[in-house]
């Protein structure tokens, strides 16, 4: 068996762990758990991305064993030719050092035999709090295999820690290799995208009834066709007033000539999520009133653009997004200067929050809602003037992660306007949102998205072709 592909990137960052594990700590890493659908089908098997991130490695049952010292351990699934048939080939653990770059490994059946032995004479034990269930109980009862030897000399950890915390940290920054993936993901996600516009307005050109699903369609053709193993989430296709249900999955609307379709979708390739929305007209042509909110949520995605730069904090697009969005709801009426004030007070008082109810983005890596810490480790929280309403104790405002290169995110405002008096009635039902991903560069940041556009006018002329 050959080594896996990029297999030094894996083993540096084993040892970057192992460095931060401090003297006698033990990490315990697994991959995810095979899950159930139905009776005896299984859900197509992802692994987990914490194993993934530091193995590369695909198949289910498998588990990483890391020390201090950076010596690893894989524990996988034995060689079985029987099983093999039915399965598909399995590396097996004679392979595996050569072909993952690991110390030694073992099958599976042998980890409650060989985890306790590597747990003995160990004061730290890392593993993922709360990821795994039933974790927690097997590391108990190895842990109380090594304390039965205590009288044979052996100590046993007396301290767990979690190791996400390493991870997540690690995992925020993204690698020349993770970049070069997602860049590859986004484009294969923005085709997508073209590629469900353009046979949106084709079918209504040509009088057939289009539904969310022929869209759905298209997607997940795009995404397959380029070697995209799954979309990174379940994909939004919601044709009209269900682009106001946030978390709306495409199903069998209908989509009309006149309203708009708002497609929030991205695939996933070799573990690295995409996501992207793009709102456009179901004909190929934005009405007045469509065109005047989908600007204010380009205007307002811009300026989120220019505040994604290093120094500057995660909180400083969003809080870009919201400024200009209350703006424009003011000045387009869908907000009442009598009832909520000006600018300041609209977003003070959160008025704005009627229409934009959702965060401006997201850390984006190998989950779509990617780990990391977002707020700056190691800076004290601020006063905020504020008691807590239980405890009575001063609330501080723990300081906004402050942006770096290397950190991807997503930049995704919205505006999503339910029918209710007081609102002009041409904006009733109109949900939009336009979500690009963003790498932070040295000076501001990559689009790595806009393989489609997202320009009103180019909306319209792709969709004409
Ligand atoms: N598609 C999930 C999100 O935009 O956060
Ligand atoms: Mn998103
Ligand atoms: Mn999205």
């Amino acid at each position: 068996m050959s080594a896996i592909p990029h297999q030094a990137i894996y083993a540096d960052r084993r040892a970057r762990l192992a460095a931060q594990l401090g003297d006698g700590g033990v990490a315990i890493i697994p991959t995810a758990p095979e899950r159930q659908r139905n009776r005896d089908s299984e859900y197509l098997f992802r692994f987990d991305s914490y194993f993934y991130y530091l193995t590369g490695f695909t198949e289910p049952r498998a588990w990483l064993v890391i020390t201090a010292e950076g010596h690893t351990t894989l524990f996988c699934q034995p060689k079985d030719l029987e099983r093999e048939i039915w399965d598909g080939i399995r590396l097996g653990p004679q392979a595996a050092p050569a072909a993952l770059g690991v110390d030694e490994a073992w099958s599976v059946h042998e980890l409650d035999t060989r985890l306790p032995q590597l747990l003995e004479n160990r004061n730290t034990v890392w593993y993922p709090f709360a990821v795994h269930a039933g974790l927690e109980t097997r590391i108990d009862g190895w842990l109380q295999q090594v304390r039965a030897r205590v009288r044979q000399g052996a100590t046993c950890p007396d301290t767990q820690r979690d190791v996400c915390v390493l991870l997540d940290e690690m995992r925020l920054f993204k690698d020349t290799h993770e970049i070069g993936v997602m860049r590859r993901a986004a484009d294969i996600s923005a085709q997508a995208h073209i590629r469900a516009m353009q046979r949106c307005a084709r079918m209504l050109r040509g009088g057939q009834e289009v539904r969310e699903y022929h869209l759905d369609a298209e997607l997940l053709h795009e995404f397959r066709q380029h070697g995209s193993q799954y979309p990174a989430y379940g994909s939004i296709v919601a044709a009209g007033a269900n682009a106001c249900v946030l978390h709306y999955r495409a199903d069998n609307a209908p989509v009309r000539d006149g309203e708009l379709v708002l497609i929030d979708a991205g695939c996933e390739l070799d573990g690295y999520a995409s996501d992207i929305t793009r709102t456009f007209p179901a004909n190929g042509r934005f009405s007045g009133p469509q065109r005047a909110l989908y600007d204010l949520v380009l205007a307002a995605q811009e300026a989120a653009i220019a505040a994604t730069k290093p120094g500057n904090r995660f909180t400083d697009p969003h809080d870009a997004t919201v400024r200009v969005l209350a703006q424009g709801m003011l000045d387009l009426g869908l907000l009442n200067k009598n009832d909520v004030g000006h600018l300041d007070d609209v977003i003070e008082q959160r008025h704005y929050f009627r229409h934009y109810m959702h965060r401006t983005g997201h850390w984006l890596g190998l989950d779509v809602h990617d780990v990391g810490s977002y707020v700056e480790p190691g800076e004290p929280g601020r006063p905020t003037g504020r008691n807590d309403p239980v405890t009575g104790q001063p609330v501080r405002e723990r300081p906004s992660r402050i942006l770096r290169p290397g950190m991807a995110l997503t930049i995704e405002p919205g505006l999503y306007i339910s029918p209710a008096a007081g609102v002009p009635k041409e904006f009733w039902n109109i949900g939009i949102r336009i979500e690009d991903d963003a790498i932070v560069t040295d000076t501001g940041c990559e689009l790595i998205t806009r393989g489609v556009p997202v320009d009103g006018d180019e909306i319209e002329a792709l969709m004409r072709g």
